[in-house]
């Protein structure tokens, strides 16, 4: 598997690779779980070729705790991916992706106001924003990102289209640990204790779910699920909503296209998933 670093260096590396044929993108953070290799090796049946990045975005954290403590793993991640087979992975540098000048930012209206938009400011304008430099950048055919961040799933899907960056969006299925608890590079920051109850969070949205397809009202069912959480040491719980899976616009009554969406914290850990409603 190739390493690339440079920005020069990617531009060799993806003429070979796209002699190949149709190259596809598997854009990350690092500290790769099955998650991001279900996501490879999807790839791998799509694609004649398939490139990661690996690159902590610094303009998507708006907190700087939260960006010094996100875990970093290089050579374990470089070892996953070409287990999974990965041709390349290219490492860009804050100074690749932002040379000094960079005054652009992507703003996706809309989608992003709500849920996690409204609980970390910025943080959508930097993920649409660093999407977009990896797009440039690779100029992929696909590009595969998993559906547990379900909002920034569709604003990629909405960007993509508005900005006609001719890049197929696929989105997986979330990977979820024997008990339910969705695969986040995050969980590896849960103690023992925490880790036991994190996965009330997936049984917390599934009940809710039920209730409302059997008949409860959206507003009660959202209130049980707000309770449940918080009974089992959720805190603080920023939103449990029931959406429109595209635009994700609260969805008061039970509909065919309906998403249940939640982030709550435990003990220090941000925890965010998603199902169908
Ligand atoms: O989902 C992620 O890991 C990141 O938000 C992404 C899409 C790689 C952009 O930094």
């Amino acid at each position: 598997m190739q390493i690339i670093k440079g920005k020069k260096e990617l531009a060799g590396a993806i003429a070979g690779l796209r002699a190949a044929g149709r190259l596809a993108l598997v854009p990350t953070m690092g500290a790769l779980h099955d998650g991001h290799l279900a996501l490879v090796r999807e790839a791998r049946r799509r694609a004649d070729s398939v490139l990661a990045s690996i690159f902590v975005n610094p303009l998507q954290f708006n907190d700087a705790g939260d960006l010094d403590r996100y875990p970093r793993d290089e050579a374990g991640d470089a070892a996953k991916l070409e287990a999974a087979g990965c041709e390349a992975v290219w490492l860009p540098t804050p100074g690749d992706l932002y040379p000094p000048g960079f005054a652009t930012s992507v703003h996706v209206a809309g989608i992003t106001e709500r849920w996690e938009g409204a609980h970390r400011p910025g943080h959508f304008d930097g993920v649409a924003t660093v999407v977009t430099k990896l797009f440039t950048n690779v100029r992929p055919d696909i590009a595969l990102f998993g559906e547990k961040d379900w909002q920034q799933l569709a604003l990629i899907r909405r960007m993509t289209r508005d900005l006609d960056l001719g890049v197929e969006i696929v989105g997986l299925p979330t990977v979820r640990d024997a008990d339910g608890l969705a695969l986040s590079s995050r969980n590896a920051l849960l103690s023992p204790a925490e880790r036991a109850v994190a996965p009330t969070l997936n049984r917390t949205l599934d009940a809710m779910r039920t209730a409302i397809r059997e008949g409860q009202s959206v507003a009660a069912a959202e209130q049980a699920a707000r309770d449940a959480l918080a009974a089992a040491g959720f805190g603080p719980i920023d939103y449990v909503a029931h959406v429109d899976a595209d635009s994700l616009e609260p969805l008061a009554q039970a509909g065919d296209n309906s998403r249940i969406i939640a982030a709550a914290t435990l003990g220090k850990v941000r925890l965010i998933d998603n199902r169908a409603g």
